[in-house]
């Protein structure tokens, strides 16, 4: 039986030309079991009629706030109560704008505001749409407040161009959609993973940093709690609001990061570390702020533990998952530190000007003794949750 049997499920469709694919979508989705009411937002009505998703979801379509039909018991709080998920799919731009500014002026903004269950967006635009800085805004802000984002999808659109905006196909959508209700992959697992950079004192003022933004790392913790997981994160210094029901435990140096992982390692299952660790930290911090009084300076360096290293050479350690930032040589490089370092795993990722670091998307190369998968660009929380599930597939099979 479907994990989709019997849930209840409230299908926005807002105005993009995939929502042609809700006809369709309505009807795999009750092929599942599920229960299906639809809202149409007007620019939805612009590509589908409501008379098509009647037919097809067996219930009335709802379109309208302040319908004195449908609002006669406050149909919005009504839905927003029934629904065990809210899947809007096509997830147009002005959508995505509409409900990250939290607007309530349409039946299906205000069905999402007045809702404590699970929100789901498949967006579905032209690729520069999707690109743009304030679409990205939007998504990130409706990641953060837990939003799921599944897709888009990448290739020819219906303007004909060819990029990442097309709404995930019908099948992708009522599998992801599916996942929600089975247990999590991890569940009954303790995670430890490490994010963000380190800083590595010079004096009081200065330090030795990188660009790690800590996006992938907290994309991790993210992916892994969904999952089931029960997290702990030790994170450098960073932006970054803590992911909800994720533990956070923050540390500025390589040295403070190493000592938090192995105090909490014992506990782990599993231990992933996403973290760009500074390699060197100078000799000797001073205690003043230095003056500028000579024309060069030396800073001596001294190896930092490697906190991975230590980690995989536990004797009853965890599951671990390294990562591998590379300019050059990818999967070289990857496949000789997964040996170096005795490593269940690992993820390859390029870094450049324009890659991996501080970026919203990224592509990963993964690694394991005699197993490998790319897991191509995407957004760092759809990467994630694929990851996730890599390093689930392969921790069940370790214990067997
Ligand atoms: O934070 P973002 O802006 O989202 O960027 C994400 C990322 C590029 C930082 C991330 O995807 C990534 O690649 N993290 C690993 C960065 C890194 O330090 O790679 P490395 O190849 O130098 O190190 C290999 C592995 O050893 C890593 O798992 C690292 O966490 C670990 N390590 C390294 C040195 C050290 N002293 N201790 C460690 O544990």
């Amino acid at each position: 039986m479907s994990s989709l049997a019997n849930k209840r499920i409230v299908l926005g469709v807002t105005g993009s030309i995939a929502a042609y694919k809700s006809a369709e979508l309505v009807r795999r989705l009750r092929d599942a079991g599920a229960r299906v009411r639809v809202v149409l937002t007007d620019g939805g009505a612009k590509f589908i009629t409501p008379l098509t998703l009647q037919s097809l979801s067996g219930q009335p379509v709802q379109q309208h706030l302040l319908d004195a039909g449908s609002e006669a018991n406050f149909g919005h709080i009504e839905l927003a109560r029934w629904a065990d998920v809210i899947l809007i799919a096509p997830a147009s731009a002005n959508s995505l704008a509409r409900l990250a500014r939290g607007q309530a002026d349409d039946l299906l903004t205000a069905v999402c505001l007045a809702t404590t269950t699970t929100v789901v967006v498949a967006p579905a635009m032209n690729h520069r749409m999707w690109a743009h800085a304030a679409t990205q805004d939007n998504v990130k802000t409706l990641l953060q407040r837990g939003v799921k984002i599944f897709g888009p999808a990448a290739g020819d659109q219906a303007c004909g161009e060819t990029g990442p905006g097309r709404m995930l196909e019908t099948d992708a959508l009522v599998t992801a959609l599916a996942t929600l209700f089975k247990p999590g992959t991890l569940s009954g697992t303790r995670v430890l993973i490490t994010a963000g950079p380190t800083q590595e004192a010079i004096d009081p003022v200065r330090f030795i940093g990188n660009r790690s933004s800590g996006k992938m790392g907290f994309a991790m913790a993210r992916a892994a709690q969904e999952a089931g997981a029960q997290v702990t994160l030790v994170s450098g210094p960073v932006a970054l609001a803590t992911p909800e029901g994720v533990s956070r435990i923050d540390v500025r140096s390589a040295r403070q990061m190493h000592d938090m992982v192995l105090r909490h390692v014992v506990d782990a299952d599993i231990f992933i570390a996403t973290a760009a660790v500074a390699d060197y930290r100078p000799k000797f911090a001073a205690q003043e702020k230095i003056k500028k009084s000579r024309e060069e300076l030396t800073l001596d360096l001294v190896r930092n533990p490697d906190i991975l290293a230590a980690v995989a050479a536990l004797k009853t350690g965890p599951f671990t998952v390294g990562f591998a930032a590379e300019t050059h040589n990818l999967e070289k490089n990857a496949q000789e530190k997964l040996l170096a370092k005795s490593l269940d795993m690992i993820a390859a990722n390029h870094v450049g000007p324009q890659q991996g670091f501080e970026q919203d998307d990224n592509a990963l190369f993964v690694l394991w003794r005699g197993g490998r998968q790319e897991l191509g660009l995407a957004h760092k929380d759809v990467l994630a949750r694929a990851l996730v599930e890599l390093i689930a597939q392969r921790y069940r099979q370790s214990k067997q």
